[in-house]
Formats: C-alpha cells, sequence, structure tokens
C-alpha cells in the first residue's frame, strides 16, 4: 500500500502550546495513595512521595496535571486537605463510594507538582459549592499575603503564593452522576459569576469553562453556557473516552474521527456565539479529558474502603495504537486546542502503573506510555498542514478511514517528526514524503511499535512487553523521505537537516 505525505513551509497549522501533553489526576482510587503518594514505600521522598513514579512521570514530560478531579471535585471541601494531617477529616466520597482520607490535599499536590516539573491545573467546586469557596481556594493559593486565606497558607508552611494560572470551573456539570448536576443555563450562570470573583481575586489567572461529557451530549449545552460564559472565559472543555467491548479493531482504530469531528463541532458552536457577541475573542479549547476507558468497566470494588482498586485499566498494544491516533487528532487541531489532558496519569486509566508498597512495590509503564511519551518528546513544534494520499477502508463506526494517518511536525531546529499509524491489518504502507523544502538531508531514527498480538498488555512480571523499537527502515534520499509502516503499527519517524 502506498501512502504519499505532501507538505509545505508555507502550509502550517500553528504552533503546538506544550499543555497539549498535559495529564490528571484524581483523588480517586489508587492515583494519588499508592500512586504518587505512598509515605511507606522503598523510594519515598521526605515528603512521601513515591520517586519510582515521579522517574516514569518525568519521562512522560508532562507540563500540566489537572487535579483534584474528576467527579470527585463536584463534592469537594479544599480546606479539609489543609492543616496539620491528624486533624484533616475521613468523608464519605460520593462520586466513588470510597473514603478520603484527605492526607494530600493542595499544598501537598502543588509541591507534588513542582517537583515534577508539571504546573496545577485546579478544579473549583461547582456542584455542591459555589463562587465564595472558589474565590477562597484562588485567595489561598495565589494572594500573597495579609488576608485571612493566604495568611492561612503561610501558616500551614508555605509562604510564597502557588502562582496556579490555570483553572477549571467545575468537571463535567452536565452529567447526571455528578454531585450537583446543573442545567446549561444554571451552569451557565453560576459559572460566569465564579469566574468573575476569581479573576477579581486574581485578574492573571485563565480559566476553562464545562464543556459537554462526550460528543453525544454536545450542542446545547456548549451554546447556551458559552452565551453567559463568553466574555469571562478563555477555553471551553471536551471530555471523551473510547472503548473496543464488541473487538472490532477496525471501528476502534476509527475513533480518532470521532474525536475531530468533536472538536469541529465545538469550534462552530464557540465561534457562532463568537459573531452573536460580537467578539474579537476566540474562544480556545481544552481537552482535559481523554483516553481508552472499557477494559475495568463493572470491576468490583469494596464500597467505602480507602484507595482500592478503580478504573484500574490494563492496556492493550490495540490501546495503543488509539492513543498514538487521539495525539495526531490533537496535534493536527492545535491552532484551537491549547490544552489536553490525558486522563489519568497513575493506576486509574493510567500510563503509569503500581504495585502498593506492601504487595511488592513495583512501578511500570503500559503500552499507552510510549506513544504519549514520544509526542511530548518529539511533538512540540509547528504542525504541518500534511495532505495524505493513502487507501481507505469501510468501519461500522464511521465509515470509510484512511488505512493510515500521520501528523508532521516541524521542531525548532528544522528537524521534522512524522507520527504515523498504519491501521491496515492487511497490508504493510510504503510512506513517501517529499521534505526538500525544508532542507532535510537524513533520517535519524524510525521508532516502531509493531508486530504484537492486539491483546498484548505490560505487566509487573513483564513489564518490556510491548515496548518501541528504533528499528525502522526510514531513509531520506534527495529530500524525499519514504518509511516502512508495518500493518498495524506505531511510527516515529525523525529527520533532520
Ligand atoms: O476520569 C474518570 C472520570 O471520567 C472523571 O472523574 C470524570 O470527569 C469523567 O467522567
Amino acid at each position: 500500500m502506498q501512502a504519499k505525505l505532501t507538505v509545505h513551509p508555507a502550509y502550517t497549522v500553528g504552533q503546538v502550546d506544550k499543555r497539549l501533553f498535559g495529564s490528571f489526576i484524581e483523588q480517586l482510587g489508587r492515583a494519588v495513595y499508592h500512586g504518587i503518594y505512598e509515605p511507606d514505600h522503598p523510594t519515598a521522598d521526605e515528603e512521601g512521595f513515591r520517586g519510582d513514579v515521579m522517574d516514569l512521570v518525568k519521562k512522560l514530560g508532562v507540563p500540566i496535571v489537572r487535579w483534584p478531579g474528576g467527579n470527585f471535585v463536584s463534592g469537594y471541601r479544599w480546606e479539609d486537605g489543609i492543616g496539620p494531617r491528624e486533624r484533616r477529616p475521613r468523608r464519605p466520597e460520593l462520586a466513588w463510594g470510597v473514603i478520603e482520607t484527605n492526607e494530600v490535599g493542595v499544598d501537598e499536590f502543588q509541591s507534588w507538582c513542582k517537583k515534577a516539573g508539571a504546573e496545577v491545573m485546579m478544579a473549583v467546586n461547582l456542584g455542591t459549592r459555589g463562587p465564595d469557596d472558589a474565590r477562597n481556594l484562588v485567595e489561598y493559593c495565589n494572594f500573597k499575603g495579609g488576608t485571612y486565606y493566604s495568611d492561612l497558607r503561610r501558616a500551614n508552611g508555605f509562604e510564597e503564593p502557588f502562582g496556579i494560572k490555570t483553572w477549571c470551573l467545575g468537571n463535567e456539570m452536565d452529567g447526571s452522576w455528578q454531585m450537583g448536576a446543573k442545567t446549561a443555563t444554571e451552569y451557565g450562570r453560576i459559572a460566569a459569576e465564579a469566574a468573575k470573583l476569581m479573576k477579581w481575586t486574581d485578574p492573571s489567572i485563565e480559566l476553562v469553562a464545562c464543556g459537554s461529557s462526550g460528543i453525544g451530549m454536545c450542542g446545547d449545552w456548549e451554546l447556551e453556557v458559552l452565551r453567559h460564559v463568553y466574555d469571562h472565559v478563555n477555553y471551553i472543555s471536551l471530555h471523551s473516552y473510547y472503548g473496543n467491548p464488541s473487538g472490532d479493531t477496525d471501528s476502534f482504530l476509527s475513533v480518532s474521527l470521532e474525536m475531530d469531528r468533536f472538536i469541529h463541532s465545538v469550534c462552530a458552536i464557540a465561534d457562532s456565539i463568537k459573531q452573536v457577541k460580537r467578539s474579537k475573542k476566540t474562544m480556545y479549547l481544552s481537552y482535559d479529558e481523554w483516553n481508552v476507558w472499557f477494559h475495568s468497566h463493572g470491576a468490583p470494588f469494596e464500597k467505602w474502603s480507602v484507595a482500592p482498586h478503580q478504573l484500574e485499566d490494563v492496556y492493550t498494544f490495540e490501546d495503543a495504537l488509539v492513543v498514538g491516533c487521539l495525539l495526531m487528532t490533537l496535534l493536527k487541531n492545535c491552532d484551537r486546542v491549547k490544552m489536553a489532558c490525558l486522563a489519568q496519569l497513575v493506576n486509574v486509566i493510567a500510563p503509569i502503573m503500581t504495585e502498593n508498597a506492601g504487595e511488592g512495590g513495583r512501578a511500570w509503564a503500559q503500552t499507552i506510555f510510549y506513544p504519549f511519551m514520544h509526542a511530548s518528546s518529539y511533538g512540540r513544534g509547528i504542525v504541518l498542514d500534511g495532505r495524505l494520499d493513502c487507501p481507505t477502508y469501510d468501519t461500522t463506526r464511521v465509515g470509510a478511514v484512511p488505512a493510515v494517518e500521520t501528523c508532521p511536525v516541524l521542531l525548532g531546529d528544522g528537524s521534522i517528526t512524522i507520527f504515523a499509524v498504519n491501521r491496515s491489518g492487511q497490508s504493510e504502507a510504503v510512506l513517501e514524503c517529499d521534505l526538500g523544502a525544508f532542507g532535510i538531508a537524513r533520517a535519524v531514527e524510525h521508532i516502531v511499535m509493531a508486530g504484537h498480538p492486539m491483546d498484548a498488555v505490560n505487566t509487573a512480571d513483564n513489564p518490556m512487553n510491548v515496548v518501541p523499537d528504533s528499528c525502522g527502515n526510514a531513509a531520506v534520499k534527495n529530500g524525499v523521505l519514504s518509511a516502512a509502516l508495518p500493518a498495524r503499527s506505531w511510527n516515529v519517524i525523525r529527520a533532520g537537516v
């Protein structure tokens, strides 16, 4: 199969915002407790953060991490998580049916983020609480001192403000599963009022309004919410999760086309409100929850326990290919999608898995870890507006789908990365692309993930079962790159001047 990619230096999508490679940690399952935080673990530092997990997080290079939820945030009292640990209350956590001990709160989380080299993307509770609690949290985090909440932070040992720049106005407020779920009008009003108070407290912050919890809910929600919040916020959020319960690989590999349609739909709605308001401002998108999530659906856990195994999807090679396609879709929409969060980071639907300290204490990378790490490492540049000519195949889910997906990115040093997935289960594809106009003279590396059964996974005992290999055959001759993309493969082709 031939796949011809055409690119030109004059045709670009835009500069990638590094926050496109963000992630998410919710106070849920073993994401925080036994994930990032486990004082008994042999690698734990003086604050109780696991060093083995930190090392893996740093390999992913996540620049921003959303916290504390997710569904959790819609019942959260942030004041429970500050001050002396022995005085912090244990509470029934209604979103996930567990007990929250509050051992980790905002003070600890921002400290973990600093160690990880990441910013905090803070979500406020607009479910059971409202604008007053939200502005108090901004004051606690970002006010220098000399006021009640800023002095409370200083008394808790944090003299300097945390300087948290990005704030989410609630979470999935359109969903009936959400504590304090709202109609679009109710949410639009409360979000606008919270936004005003939060920005009056710290005018430098940026705000994200809740969009839809999935493409099936998109439309009227955004139209109504944006009428209320357009002038007050910088981003509208999108969430989506994908699965393959029926085992239809061809369809599953096509879900990135659904993600693309979702992004374009939200842009169209946002731009219609822009016109209605005669606004000069463009609304950007924050895709602050996205991933594959279905393997763990229905898995039992003990109700009202502390940090049980919840949402612990074990990811397959097939999932890694899907995540690769989704990453390319985000990159190809980088002119509008400025932030995105792989949901989540550790243990809970995550690229990083751990065992509890008492059960072996190992940490390892799941299959989806690798495409994310590659995109984060080699995808920070200018996305080129390429055109791909290749065969299509039919799927029950989205109809005709290109057999090959590519995304070319021009990096600051003049080199080019081409990410590519060959979706076909039948044939190898030969990718060809004339890069002469960019002065490209050589292939630097061709990383490949291929040759595994679709259900191959990594485990604590076999953590290197599905890993990438620099075994591809990409070559450049007279400025023309050619590379064989094996059937069902993830590829990272790096070419230099
Ligand atoms: O990431 C898991 C859950 O998915 C989040 O808590 C929620 O926002 C979404 O429905």
